[in-house]
């Protein structure tokens, strides 16, 4: 299984637009050591020729431009994405899908009700029924391995995950299990496996077991600590009550991954006030001493190649 992350920063990306941070200020003018990142993004594939798209952000179109995998040869018209799955209705994930209308009609995977607040708050599924077929439902059974037609040898499997619907969505602090998911995806022919989880709230025991089973975790880093946006002064929201678990929390998502045997842990969906993102922070340090990795686009993970 090949992977490749279109965006690795959470919503706002990284500069964003209209903030002066320490972390954005220091990376327009140069003195932080640190990579501009796309929001939050990733495309997997069983061969590399058609690939599945994992969330549509609304950088999609930067994104494409730096990704020649999904340029389809010989098409005057077309594209090797051949299917979009998505993790959730967050606006970081689903207003890509709004750039994509010339490729229509796609087959969208999601949950009910991640359909319903694309199909009521957000109406991007009514809105593109008048391009060309629009955005196709394809429903997802929480706990229901399912198939892109595309890539016949992935299986992806949907696992509900303790976070929270969007802050347009009438479940906002009250989510159903539906509203997040992760995705756990395995080659079926190798067994390799991936869990994608660009949000998660809290590990619970219906999410744990397939965090131990995955080789490869791509996995929510949005917030070193909870508190961080105050801290930053650009915000009032705890990485809690977006549904972000802390990285450095005593119960966090560093201390979660030491107890976990993948092979490869990887944060992706950073938000630009972390620390991680200045490549010489003492937390980058620390989470290179742990063995976590940092996503950044482009970034390519080849499941073939781990060993274990
Ligand atoms: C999140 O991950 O919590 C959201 O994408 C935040 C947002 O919509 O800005
Ligand atoms: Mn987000
Ligand atoms: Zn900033």
């Amino acid at each position: 299984m090949l992977i490749k992350v279109l965006g690795s920063a959470a919503g706002g990306g990284f500069p964003q637009w209209n903030c002066n941070c320490a972390n954005c200020s220091g990376l327009r003018s140069g003195t932080l050591a640190a990579k501009a990142r796309t929001q939050s993004s990733i495309i997997v594939s069983d061969g590399g020729e058609a690939w599945v798209l994992c969330n549509a952000s609304p950088d999609i179109g930067q994104q494409i431009a730096h990704t020649p995998e999904l340029n389809k040869k010989g098409a005057l018209r077309g594209t090797n994405i051949g299917g979009i799955i998505l993790t959730d209705s967050q606006i970081d994930h689903v207003t890509g899908l709004l750039s994509l209308r010339e490729g229509c009609p796609h087959q969208v995977w999601c949950t009910p009700e991640v359909h319903a607040d694309l199909s009521s708050g957000f109406p991007i599924f009514t809105m593109l029924s008048h391009w060309n077929g629009g955005l196709q439902h394809r429903p997802v059974t929480p706990l229901e391995p399912f198939v892109v037609d595309v890539c016949p040898d992935l299986a992806f499997t949907a696992i509900p995950i303790l976070s929270n619907a969007p802050p347009y969505s009438p479940y906002r602090d009250r989510p159903l299990p539906g509203h997040n998911v992760a995705l756990f995806i395995e080659n079926r022919l190798s067994g390799r496996s991936l869990l994608y989880a660009p949000g998660l709230g809290e590990p619970d025991a219906v999410i744990m077991p397939w965090l131990r089973r995955a080789d490869c975790l791509l996995i929510d880093g949005t917030v070193w600590q909870d508190d961080e946006l105050l801290a930053a002064g650009v915000g009032k929201n705890t990485g809690r009550a977006m549904g972000h678990l802390a990285l450095s929390e005593s119960q966090g998502l560093i201390a979660l991954l030491a107890s976990l045997p993948a092979t490869r842990k990887i944060l992706i969906h950073i938000n630009n006030t972390n620390p991680i993102l200045d490549e010489h922070s003492p937390q980058r340090r620390f989470l290179t001493q742990q063995g976590i990795e940092v996503s950044e686009d482009g970034m390519v993970i080849d499941l073939q190649e781990l060993t274990s």
